[in-house]
């Protein structure tokens, strides 16, 4: 059912020293920061030949980051996002299958404006999965 990966999310405490990485040290494209309040987090999109990495800072004072920078200093792997055709079929197939979906299970615009869910990490081999109508 999953399709193509879109992206890999990474938080990083500072954006500036995440894109400077990104951009002057792997010598990728980086976009100008977007802040993103509805989810608590400023974002920069590293566009790759074949996915985006996204690499997120939190904002604001309850940011669903803050935690997981907390456990992980130096920043890390977030999340990855992988593309479905029907986000609605999507979220009914993780329920048969047991998956637990995060919040109300109703999909919510993501950072590309489309509808995403997420899904519970102790579900799916210890990684946050967000699925993203494409
Ligand atoms: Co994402």
């Amino acid at each position: 059912m999953i399709g193509r990966l879109n992206h890999v999310a990474i938080a990083v405490r500072d954006l500036g020293v995440g894109t400077a990485i990104y951009r002057d040290t792997l010598g990728a494209a980086v976009s100008q920061p977007l802040p993103q309040p509805d989810h608590g987090v400023t974002v920069v999109f590293v566009e790759l030949p074949n996915t985006k990495i996204e690499l997120l800072e939190p904002l604001g004072d309850n940011s669903p980051i803050a935690g997981f920078l907390e456990k992980n200093p130096s920043g890390g792997i977030h999340h990855v996002c992988y593309e479905v055709d029907d986000i609605y079929a999507a979220r009914d197939r993780m329920v048969q299958n047991g998956a637990r979906v995060l919040g109300d299970g109703e999909p919510r615009k993501g950072a590309h404006n489309k509808p995403v869910l997420f899904l519970h990490p102790k579900d799916f081999c210890g990684t946050l999965v967000e699925l993203e109508q494409a």
